[in-house]
């Protein structure tokens, strides 16, 4: 998907290596007040953003710190026009650069990475998929998890039986009301069981409500 967004220009993705800008081509150093592991160090790094930053530069640096990211922070970012991400490797990146510039700091989970680079792709991806024309079909993603605040209910394609699972039958009905019906309620479910933390992120309608009555009574339709 992103070769495709890059060779339709709807993104334009360059690498910009900070080795380049350090005189003996060394980033990293041994950090201040010891302890294991090296540190990057400031000066590459603000030269390499220095070369690529424009006035309409948004400036992410990628860290476990960072907030957790989002469905609603990518689509934020969609309307940057230009965006620096800054990837860290080893222990991290000199302090300092982090008041020489203002960054947003994102981290893509609880979880430490050997580098910013992965998370960097994960942000580039999460994206690019919401930019018009890369994806054939803009409902695929307007009902994806999280594109809605919910999870995404199941979807199912032929066989209409597959190892004696047959396809939930309301979704042969072509009846569109109950499909819709049938689709919400399982959203609602899915989220309820799965993932009870992000319920408060939804607006629930008057139909919801009633769904979820529906679904704590248990009610199978
Ligand atoms: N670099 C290392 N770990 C990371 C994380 N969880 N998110 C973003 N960048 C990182």
């Amino acid at each position: 998907m992103l070769r495709v967004a890059q060779e339709k220009k709807i993104i334009h993705v360059t690498i910009t290596d900070p080795r380049e800008f350090a005189e003996d081509g060394i980033v990293d150093d041994y950090q201040f007040g010891g302890g294991g592991g090296m540190v990057m160090k400031a000066e590459p790094i603000y030269h390499a953003i220095k070369q690529v930053q424009t006035r309409q530069s948004h400036l992410i640096s990628l860290t476990p710190k960072g907030e957790p990211l989002t469905q609603d922070m990518v689509k934020q970012l969609l309307n940057k026009k230009q965006l620096i991400v800054l990837c860290g490797r080893y222990k991290g990146i000199d302090d300092r650069i982090h008041s020489l510039f203002d960054f947003q700091e994102i981290s893509i989970g609880d979880y430490v990475l050997s580098g910013g680079e992965i998370g960097a792709l994960v942000l580039i991806d999460a994206i690019t998929r919401l930019l018009p024309g890369t994806l054939g079909n803009i409902d695929s993603a307007e009902s994806d998890s999280f594109q809605c605040p919910l999870l995404a209910p199941p979807h199912y394609t032929r066989p209409e039986v597959y190892r004696k699972q047959t396809v939930p039958h309301v979704l042969r009905s072509g009846n569109h009301k109950m499909v819709a019906h049938w689709r919400r309620k399982s959203s609602l479910r899915e989220t309820l069981v799965r993932r009870p933390d992000i319920m408060g992120r939804e607006t629930f309608s008057k139909n919801d409500l009633a769904i979820l009555l529906e679904v704590l009574d248990g009610k199978n339709s």
